[in-house]
C-alpha cells in the first residue's frame, strides 16, 4: 500500500448471495497497474468504505494464489454492512489492504489440519483451506468441522460440497436446528471432535466463529492435549484505523489490526481478558 489512510477505489465483479444475510462480493481494482501488482495472504484483512457511510473491516475469503481479483463476505449487522448489500454488480467501494498478520501457512507444512469454523467464522478461513489444498501434498491427514445455527445459515455451500467429494479431507458439518432436509449432525460444532479421530501431538488447529464458539473449541482442544501454540485463532475488535495508529482495537499492549486478527492461544493466553 503506498498511502495507509488512502483507499483505493475496487469495482465489484460479482455477487454471489450466500444466506438470508451474507454476501460474497468479487472485487477488482479500477486502478489496472494497482491491481496487478496487489497480493495478500490468508488471514489478512481489508478496511471497506462507502463514501458517506463509513469504513468496516472484514477479512478475505478468497484464494490469494488467484490473483486478479479477491473476494469479502459480508453479513449484515448495521450501517455500512447494510449499504453494502444494496450495491450492485459494476458500483464501486473503497479498500485499504492488505492489513493485518496471517495465518502461519508456511510453518504448518508436514502437520495434520483441523479446521474449526462457526457461522460467518467460515470465510476466513476459506481463504486458508483454498491455497493448503493447492499444496495439498504439504500437510498430513486434513479435516473440516464446520456449525452454523441452521441449514440456511451456512455459507459457502457450494466450496463444502466440493470439499465433501475430495477423498483426502474429512469434512462434518452440523447445526443447531436442523430442518426436515437436513441428515447430518445437530449439535454444537464441539460435539463433532468425538466423530473424529484428530491426533494433538501431529496437529495444527484454526478455528474461527463467534468468541463463544472459539472460548469452548479452545477448551476441548486443551483437553485433547494440543499444545498452545499449535491453537490458532483469530480476534475481532472494533477497528477505525486498521493501521496501529488510533489505539481502537488495542488489548492491553497489543494492537488486533497490525499484531492481529491471528494469535496463536499461547499469545492470546498473555492478553488481558476481555
Ligand atoms: C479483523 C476483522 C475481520 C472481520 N471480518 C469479517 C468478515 O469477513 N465478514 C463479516 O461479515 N464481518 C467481519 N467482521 C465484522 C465487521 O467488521 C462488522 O460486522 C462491521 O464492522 C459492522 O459494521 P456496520 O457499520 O454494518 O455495523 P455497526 O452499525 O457499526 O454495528 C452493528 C452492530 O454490530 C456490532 N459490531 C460492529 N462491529 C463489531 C466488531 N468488530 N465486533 C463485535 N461487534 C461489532 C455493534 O456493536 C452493533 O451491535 C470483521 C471484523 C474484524 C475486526
Ligand atoms: S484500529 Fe486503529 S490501532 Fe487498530
Amino acid at each position: 500500500m503506498e498511502n495507509i489512510y488512502l483507499p483505493q477505489v475496487a469495482v465489484i465483479q460479482d455477487i454471489i448471495d450466500e444466506t438470508y444475510d451474507a454476501k460474497t462480493f468479487t472485487l477488482s481494482f479500477e486502478d489496472k497497474a494497482y491491481n496487478e501488482k496487489f497480493s495478500y495472504k490468508s488471514g489478512q484483512f481489508v478496511e471497506a468504505s462507502l463514501f458517506g457511510v463509513g469504513e468496516a473491516p472484514f477479512g478475505f475469503s478468497s484464494n490469494p494464489n488467484h490473483k486478479g481479483t479477491f473476494d469479502i463476505t459480508v453479513r449484515v449487522v448495521g450501517r455500512v454492512t447494510e449499504a453494502m448489500h444494496r450495491l450492485k454488480v459494476g458500483d464501486t467501494m473503497g479498500i485499504r489492504a492488505p492489513l493485518g498478520n496471517s495465518f502461519p501457512l508456511e510453518e504448518s507444512k508436514g502437520f495434520d489440519i483441523l479446521i474449526v469454523a462457526g457461522g460467518i467464522g467460515l470465510p476466513p478461513l476459506k481463504s486458508l483451506i483454498e491455497p493448503m489444498l493447492d499444496a495439498r501434498d504439504d500437510y498430513g491427514e486434513f479435516t473440516i468441522l464446520y456449525g452454523a445455527r441452521t441449514p440456511k445459515d451456512r455459507i459457502h455451500t457450494k466450496e463444502l460440497e466440493a470439499w465433501s467429494q475430495r477423498k483426502d479431507v474429512t469434512i462434518m458439518q452440523t447445526v443447531d436446528q436442523a430442518d426436515d432436509n437436513w441428515d447430518e449432525h445437530v449439535g454444537v460444532v464441539t460435539t463433532l471432535f468425538e466423530n473424529v479421530k484428530i491426533d494433538s501431538k501431529t496437529t495444527v488447529a484454526f478455528t474461527c466463529g463467534p468468541p463463544i464458539m472459539i472460548r469452548f473449541v479452545i477448551q476441548d482442544l486443551l483437553t485433547m492435549g494440543f499444545p498452545e501454540d499449535r491453537i490458532i485463532s483469530t480476534l475481532e475488535r472494533y477497528m477505525k484505523c486498521g493501521v496501529g495508529k488510533c489505539g481502537h482495537c488495542a488489548i492491553g499492549h497489543k494492537y488486533v489490526c497490525v499484531d492481529g486478527p491471528v494469535f496463536s492461544y499461547k499469545q492470546m493466553k498473555r492478553l488481558p481478558e476481555k
